[in-house]
């Protein structure tokens, strides 16, 4: 069965061709629209919309030329259907149903926190289930028990800001563009550890939640009024790295102990982060649990991650999806992935 997993939620634009039968990804492509957004600063909604519409038609021709296929071989178009912003969702969405519809195939709405939570499955070494998943992007900062593929269970998540917002905001705090998270952490490199000591919200709470607004506050404080100074701002990117990680490296092992669970996943954005991949394997090493993290080029938003999801809700419903689509679809800008199982 030859899926074509279609994202489109926010800032990229991600197409694959993935073959359920045999587990294989066979093409992907994604157009990044940082570049576009960078005068700004951040997302502007109605330019993504516009230039999903724009990418999705060449990016699949491109993933089914590389694959060396035709439309026609195409079995399910699987999409983003949220969460996400609105317009840029409906661009993906109203793409894939036209398509299905024109040739005579299902299409798949996909939880895109499914797609990131099941995407390291797609890499050589993937874990079993079940598993830990640690939700890190610029909207979701969650923990959730995975018994299998379709079966979620919030554990813990935060109470503000995502963890990549976190990331976002200091970035602009500290003067860095748009996207934040890895200027941060390319920053905090050259940081001086310990020389400004900034809170770890919730870190000894038996809670499995987060909260990320006090830190953000706490170096909004730190350089209100400074005059820039490069060391400094490297210092308060590592003090904040630091800071962050602590927290979510603390939150897992509470996870992984309170459900006696051996494997930790970790997906979205934040999850590519160096020091935090850091602070993982030494916990891993000291508390005898595994971590696995999707293939570096599916870290971001992508196709591949959507398809693979797809492949997995075919198999719950035995292949039972409408074949014949309906006509209507719509798209969830807001939508808790519990809702799924
Ligand atoms: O999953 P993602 O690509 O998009 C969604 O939000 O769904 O995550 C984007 C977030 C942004 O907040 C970005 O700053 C953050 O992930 N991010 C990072 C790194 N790479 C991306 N944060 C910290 N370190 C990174 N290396
Ligand atoms: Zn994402």
């Amino acid at each position: 069965m030859l899926i074509l997993g279609i994202e489109s939620s926010c800032d990229e634009t991600g197409l694959a061709l993935y073959d359920a039968a045999w587990a294989r990804l066979l093409a992907h492509a994604v157009h990044s629209q940082v570049a576009m957004h960078q005068a700004y600063g951040g997302v502007v909604p109605e330019l993504a919309s516009r230039d999903h519409i724009r990418r999705l038609v060449p990016l699949a021709r491109g993933v089914l030329r590389e694959a060396g296929k035709q439309v026609e071989d195409l079995d399910a178009i699987a999409y983003t259907q949220g969460p996400g912003l609105a317009g840029a969702l409906l661009a993906g969405a109203a793409f894939a149903h036209g398509l299905a519809f024109a040739l005579g195939v299902p299409a798949i709405g996909v939880h895109h926190m499914e797609g990131h939570l099941l995407s390291p499955l797609l890499s050589a070494r993937a874990p079993r289930f079940p598993f830990v998943a640690l939700l890190v992007s610029g909207g979701h900062t969650q923990l959730m028990k995975v018994a299998a593929a379709g079966n979620y269970e919030l554990l813990g998540e935060t109470l503000d800001d995502a963890a990549g917002e976190a990331f976002d905001k200091t970035a602009k705090l500290l003067g860095l563009g748009y996207p934040g998270g890895p200027a941060v952490s390319k920053l905090a490199e050259s940081g001086v550890p310990g020389r400004h000591k900034l809170p770890r919200p919730m870190l000894h709470s038996e809670e499995l939640d987060f909260s990320f607004s006090g830190l953000k506050t706490a170096v909004l404080t730190l350089v209100r009024g400074r005059v820039p100074d490069p060391q400094f701002h490297a210092d308060v990117a590592r003090a904040f790295v630091d800071a962050a990680v602590d927290v979510l490296v603390a939150k897992c092992v509470k996870a992984l102990e309170k459900t006696g669970m051996k494997s930790l996943v970790v997906a979205g954005g934040v999850g590519a982060n160096k020091q935090l991949r850091a602070a993982l394997g030494e916990a891993a090493a000291s508390h005898a649990f595994e971590v696995f993290y999707p293939e570096p080029a599916l870290c971001t938003d992508n196709g591949a991650m959507i398809a693979c999801a797809a492949a997995f809700a075919l198999r719950r419903r035995s292949g039972k999806v409408q074949s014949k689509p309906s006509g209507g679809f719509s798209v969830y800008p807001r939508w808790n992935l519990e809702e799924i199982t």
